[in-house]
């Protein structure tokens, strides 16, 4: 009897899991990895600003170039500041154990990020960094706690703070709550808010988003390289089912025209 209460507290507690997921509200994006001009744009971007910390184990630059239609010549000459090869990964030289020295914790391999949190999670956490003078580099994450990686796109984004403002209020799923008299939004007062401060950073926050959203798609390709290649495929296999119904079709007419 106590093995099976033991048992079925087991079976329950993915539901307590579920419970406790997301407390922040994520922005949605819908990555697309056929607009190969956003991948091109994002994988400079991650080039630039994400490879001197984390590497990319799994992805070689060479297929990056192939998948994204850039002759390998351009991308071994303005895509590639380690001196490697295009034919090889995309690591760095950085010593894990230094790095998590300096940081905290070393900074992780980015090549199935999105896989591991999702485009959303990417997407709200690189617009979510916000002053702290609390932290050693004196930036902290709504989307990641206390976590230990600087805010590296400042220099485009701005500075960044929590200030306080009226909120729309929302249910768990993120719609408004209207008020049932009047039919009006309901505010309220939220110390959450993230504002930029004007003309701290190279982008206006539009181009900022733009620019983030083109990163997180170029980490998305690289979490799933073959989703391309897996829809095309797909797309000639349903054309190939399709032709063959119909050829099916006649056929059995065919046999069977004699037996009636
Ligand atoms: C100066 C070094 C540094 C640079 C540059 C940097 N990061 Fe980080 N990043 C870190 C460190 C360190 C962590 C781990 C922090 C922790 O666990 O507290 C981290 C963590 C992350 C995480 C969370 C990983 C996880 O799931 O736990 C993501 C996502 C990420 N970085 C994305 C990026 C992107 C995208 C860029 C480029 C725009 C970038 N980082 C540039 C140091 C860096």
């Amino acid at each position: 009897m106590k093995k099976l209460f033991l048992l079925s507290l087991m079976m329950m507690m993915p539901m307590f899991s579920q419970a406790a997921g997301p407390s922040v509200q994520l922005d949605s994006i819908e990555v697309d990895a056929s607009d190969h001009a956003s991948l091109q744009r994002g994988m400079k971007t991650y080039v630039n600003y994400c490879l001197g910390c984390h590497t990319s184990q799994y992805q070689r630059y060479i297929r990056a170039a192939e998948d994204l239609h850039m002759p390998p010549e351009l991308v071994a000459e303005h895509l590639i500041f380690s001196g490697q090869k295009v034919g090889e990964q995309m690591t760095n030289a950085m010593d894990p154990k230094l790095a998590a020295s300096w940081f905290g914790a070393a900074p992780p391999d980015l090549t199935n990020e999105v896989n591991l949190r999702g485009a959303d999670w990417v997407y709200t956490y690189m617009r979510s960094f916000y002053v702290d003078g609390a932290r050693p580099y004196g930036v902290n994450n709504v989307v990641y706690p206390d976590v230990g990686m600087p805010n590296v796109l400042a220099e485009l984004q701005g500075i960044q703070s929590k200030t306080c403002g009226q909120v729309t209020k929302t249910d768990a799923h993120g719609v408004a709550v209207v008020d049932s008299l009047t039919g009006n939004p309901i505010t309220q007062e939220s110390c959450d808010l993230l504002t930029v401060e004007e003309g701290t950073g190279s982008m206006t926050p539009a181009q900022f988003d733009a620019t983030v959203y083109d990163l997180t798609n170029f980490m998305a390709y690289m979490s799933k390289p073959y989703k391309t290649d897996s829809q095309r495929i797909g797309m000639w296999a349903i054309l190939f089912t399709l032709l063959m119904t119909v050829l099916f079709y006649f056929l059995k007419k065919e046999f069977w025209r004699d037996v009636h």
